[in-house]
């Protein structure tokens, strides 16, 4: 079983990449193979300034490392420290439907936000894709909105290999029957984790960079506190019970394309970031009435310092040692590009390429 992830370098880490993605990368390179990149290419799509998309892989690869991901357990690397991720973009990209990429959630937002498209964003998903299939990655784990990107690398993967590979049987991926070729590519699959599949925002949006609507995981303390405190409230007064959320799904109520979010999202940070008994007596009170949001958010400041107080000291010591990151790095580098070589060679023979 292997595992593979990445985290877009485009802006600092905040609370929803750790609940919905990194803390599972941690929990994971324990139980399986498992490989976690920083993808640098896609975020150029964001970040046109050379010295800050420097600057932003960096601080992601420290983050990871101060949250707990261990290089001895998992492969670490950069996503352009491997080019060959670059040829298979392009070899996905000729049986990738165009259809399949208009209707993709990421490219559908930013253009409903009227950003003009580039053809980068456009193409996102087919990187995104290359990334997965290019180390035979078996499960994927992303938050919700992934999801799509994810079934988009399987349908690929099933064109190419119908396409390239004599006696591959789409009904039999693997290759099992007598008769039946196994795939060169293999099919991977989202791995979500259920409870906090979407982690709200300040604004109750979905958390996000792109949203200024931040909680991050090492930024300045202040600006956390400020942040915290101004996580939107309504105008019910203290004593009386504070409303709770509708579809009560932990971290944000269903959504769709990370849209609307959570319809109270103080009462869905607190449940995705206090301990379970803990959370019971503030939802007993919540209910209850009689103490201000003002109360609750000194609670989730409390439990933010607790929660990340050591993770961000080790933040700040390995920012100081920018060689022994670098280290890291090359050696997560080498250990996936031996794989992407051994896949390489046998995707250049199946389409032709010398
Ligand atoms: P952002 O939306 O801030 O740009 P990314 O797209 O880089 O974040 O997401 C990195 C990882 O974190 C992905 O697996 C994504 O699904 C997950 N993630 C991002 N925001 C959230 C959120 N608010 N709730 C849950 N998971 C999230
Ligand atoms: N698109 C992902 C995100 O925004 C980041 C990413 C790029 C990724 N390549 C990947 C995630 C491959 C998982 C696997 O979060």
């Amino acid at each position: 079983m292997r595992i593979l992830s990445g985290v877009q370098s485009s802006g600092k880490l905040h609370i929803g990449n750790y609940y919905g993605a990194i803390r599972q990368f941690v929990q994971l390179q324990d139980e399986a193979e498992s490989y976690y990149f920083i993808a640098n290419y896609h975020s150029l799509n964001e970040v046109r300034e050379p010295k800050r998309a420097l600057e932003l892989t960096r601080d992601a690869a420290v983050s990871y490392l101060a949250l707990g991901l261990d290089p001895k357990k998992a492969v670490l690397f950069r996503q352009s420290d491997v080019r060959e991720v670059l040829e298979l973009y392009w070899l996905l990209g000729v049986v990738a439907p165009v259809a399949h990429l208009e209707r993709a959630h990421s490219y559908k937002d930013k253009v409903a936000q009227g950003k003009s498209p580039d053809f980068g964003l456009f193409a996102y998903p087919v990187l995104m894709a290359a990334d997965i299939l290019l180390y035979s990655a078996d499960a994927v784990p992303v938050g919700k909105d992934q999801i799509q990107h994810i079934e988009f690398a399987r349908d690929w993967a099933v064109k190419f290999n119908v396409q390239y590979v004599p006696g591959y049987d789409p009904a039999d991926p693997e290759g099992k029957e007598r008769g039946h070729a196994p795939g060169i590519l293999k099919l991977p699959s989202a791995r979500i984790q259920a409870s906090t599949q979407t982690v709200p925002g300040i604004d109750g949006r979905k958390m996000s960079k792109s949203y200024g609507n931040t909680i991050d995981l090492f930024g300045d303390e202040k600006e956390i506190k400020k942040r915290i405190m101004s996580i939107k409230t309504d105008s019910t007064p203290v004593e009386a019970p504070k409303p709770v959320p509708r579809a009560e799904s932990a971290g944000g109520t269903e959504q769709a394309e990370g849209g609307k979010g959570s319809e109270v999202p103080l009462y869905d940070l607190l449940k995705v970031m206090l301990p379970e008994s803990d959370f019971r007596d503030v939802d007993a009170s919540w209910r209850a009435g009689g103490k201000g949001y003002g109360d609750y958010k000194k609670k989730l400041l409390e439990a933010y310092h607790a929660t990340f107080g050591p993770a961000r000291q080790r933040y700040a010591e390995l920012a100081g040692d920018p060689a022994e990151l670098e280290r890291i790095l090359q050696d997560g580098a080498n250990r996936a590009r031996e794989e992407a070589t051994r896949l390489m060679d046998k995707v250049r023979r199946a389409v032709g390429i010398p």
